[in-house]
């Protein structure tokens, strides 16, 4: 594996600190969640309308995907706390039986939502009981072995689902089709990063400038949890070599030392793109060939480095693999001159 990345968008698990700063800036409500308006307007509607019938409907099932660290667990939180609902969390790998599954769904109660992280890491076997238990809210069990076993079907409460996932393409049709919300999160716009930046900095009761904070929303890869990472470093930085207070010339020297470009790309980023470059040219390469070049798994690429590298345009995909762009080759020429 790789080493460890600063603008790495997955949640560092193994970062106790990290993690309760990250709990304590997540937003709780639509007003305090920046950005994403298409998603949030959808969202309101519909659960303005389930209130509205209060007739024991419940919310459709709700898929969210995009890259990571854009919101999407947040947001799972956001509309169970709108709905006034309240939420179970837990993460297709964490589910390993069927029989886990089912023992989740009868401890929910109506109205419940139910968070499943990862949702295409479901294994199959699961992933049948879940999407009928979806469907009809009803599951059906097996109970006992051999000739004696018979099945029984166990009346569910009315539940909502909301999976979340970095790519739709690996779930399975059948499970896609019960969702009736689907969505992708988009990256932010950079206002909207400032918009964070200046959030994150009232909750942390640090001091930043202006121009620091268009700096930090330049290199966050219009996500937010990168433009909270960053945040968080640059702030120490400024504790260790400042009064604390977060300017522009801080904000560059730090930005120097950990290696990020005005793209936002780190050493890393910068070494798959050279990779690519001296062995392919403009030719395409393979995932599983890119992989076998910077020793990372082809997951990995695919879920972490390629969709902002795409978003920039540094790369393009075509039916025959990746190929470095003219924009990308530029880049790598001259990574400190904007073009
Ligand atoms: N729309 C937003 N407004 C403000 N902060 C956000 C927003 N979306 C995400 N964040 C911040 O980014 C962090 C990562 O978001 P998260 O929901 O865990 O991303 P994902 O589940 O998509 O990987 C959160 O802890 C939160 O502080
Ligand atoms: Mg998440």
């Amino acid at each position: 594996m790789a080493i460890e990345r600063l603008v790495e968008p997955t949640a560092a698990s193994n970062d106790m600190d990290e993690e309760r700063i990250e709990i304590s800036l997540r937003p709780i409500t639509f007003t305090e969640y920046i950005g994403q308006e298409h998603l949030k307007n959808n969202l309101k509607l519909a659960i303005e309308a389930v209130k509205k019938r209060a007739d024991g409907s419940t919310l459709d099932h709700i898929l969210l995907y995009g890259p990571p660290g854009l919101g999407k667990t947040t947001m799972a939180g956001v509309i169970a706390h709108e709905l006034g609902a309240s939420l179970r969390v837990t993460s297709g790998p964490a589910i390993e039986r069927a029989g886990d599954l089912a023992s989740i769904l009868t401890n929910l109660k109506d109205g419940d939502v139910l968070f499943i992280d990862e949702i295409h890491r479901l294994r199959r076997a699961v992933e049948e009981v879940l999407y009928s238990a979806m469907e009809d809210y009803k599951l059906d069990i097996v109970i006992g072995k051999g000739p004696a076993a018979r099945s029984v079907r166990l009346d569910l409460p009315r539940f909502t689902v909301i999976g979340a996932t970095t790519r739709t393409g690996s779930l399975a049709g059948p499970l896609r089709d019960r969702f009736g919300i689907i969505h992708r999160l988009e990256y932010y716009k950079e206002p909207e990063i400032e918009q964070i930046i200046n959030r994150t900095a009232g909750i942390l009761k640090t001091k930043i400038q202006p121009e620091a904070t268009k700096l930090l929303a330049t290199r966050s890869r219009l996500t937010p949890r990168i433009a909270n990472r960053l945040f968080k470093r640059v702030r120490d930085f400024a504790d260790v070599n400042g009064d604390g207070i977060i300017d522009r010339e801080i904000a560059t020297r730090s930005l120097e030392m950990m290696e990020i470009d005005y793209l936002g790309l780190d050493p890393a980023d910068r070494n798959m793109l050279r990779l690519m470059y001296e062995n392919y040219g403009d030719r395409p390469v393979g995932l599983t060939t890119i992989a076998a070049l910077t020793g990372d798994e082809a997951t990995t690429i695919e879920d972490f480095y390629e969709p902002y590298l795409l978003q920039l345009g540094l790369i393009a995909r075509t039916p025959k693999g990746r190929v470095v762009t003219e924009k990308g080759r530029k880049h790598l020429q001259n990574p400190e001159n904007k073009v």
